[in-house]
């Protein structure tokens, strides 16, 4: 008689969508962008904010800056558009690849997300930045220290910092049968060079309502706000 295993029915694996997403997926939560009329950059100087010179040079304002930046997303809910890719899971493989600091995915119950530019809820050792935790409440402070006593940081990617979580991405966009890009004017690098990583054929969902100009093969462009345009692309990709 042959093993028992000999007729198990290999599993068929399911179709592998990935997802970036930007700011533009937060909007309809309420979250400001970071370009453009009423973006977070026009009212603010990144190099005083978002890097690490800022916050050696004046660490308070940076904290205040974040503390703010949390407060909102604490005060916010995930949208229809996060709710969807969320559903999506229930057929598809779905890997979410972020620049978003907000946890607003996870809220919405997507299961793999991966935040390339860090997390508004976490900080971090400045003497050891594997040491991360989550931050209760909305403030990280002066005088919040780690465990070693070194004061803790936001958990976020500043502009000139490496970007640890980029050599993941790649591998998971190479990856990727179906890409949907959301929100993003794909201005940032390496974030924005993710797109070079998909296969040839593969099927590109661009959904903006002020798309950034891309070249690429079977590339689809939705000129609309992620709510619609991720229901939009749910309806028109099949399982099979
Ligand atoms: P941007 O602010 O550069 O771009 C946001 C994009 O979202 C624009 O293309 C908008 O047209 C689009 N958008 C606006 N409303 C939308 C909606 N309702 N639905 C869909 N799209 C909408 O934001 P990012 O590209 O995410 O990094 O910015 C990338 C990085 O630059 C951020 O992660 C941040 C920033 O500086 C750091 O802070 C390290």
């Amino acid at each position: 008689m042959l093993p028992f295993t000999k007729f198990i029915m290999p599993m068929k694996s399911l179709k592998k969508i990935v997802v970036l997403s930007g700011a533009g997926m937060s909007a309809e939560s309420g979250i400001a962008t970071f370009r453009g009329a009423g973006g977070l950059w026009e009212g603010h100087m990144v190099e005083e904010v978002a890097t690490p010179e800022a916050f050696h040079a004046n660490p308070g304002l940076v904290l205040k800056f974040y503390n703010a930046r949390r407060k909102n997303v604490l005060e916010s809910s995930p949208n229809p558009g996060h709710t969807t890719l969320a559903h999506l899971e229930q057929d598809f493989d779905v890997h979410i690849v972020t620049q978003n600091v907000d946890d607003l995915h996870e809220r919405a119950g997507s299961s793999k997300v991966l935040h390339l530019h860090g997390e508004l809820v976490k900080s971090r050792s400045t003497a050891d930045e594997s040491l991360v935790f989550e931050i209760e409440g909305a403030d990280l402070n002066l005088g919040d220290l780690c465990p070693l006593g070194s004061q803790l940081r936001p958990h976020i990617v500043w502009f000139g910092e490496a970007v640890p979580m980029i050599e993941r991405a790649v591998e998971i966009v190479r990856e990727a049968d179906v890409v949907i890009i959301v929100g993003t004017s794909m201005q940032v690098y390496p974030a924005a060079g993710l797109i070079n990583f998909v296969r040839p054929n593969v099927s590109i969902h661009l959904i903006d309502p002020n798309p950034p100009e891309i070249f690429m093969r079977n590339l689809t462009i939705h000129a609309m706000g992620a709510v619609a345009g991720l229901e939009l692309v749910r309806s028109s990709i099949s399982p099979g």
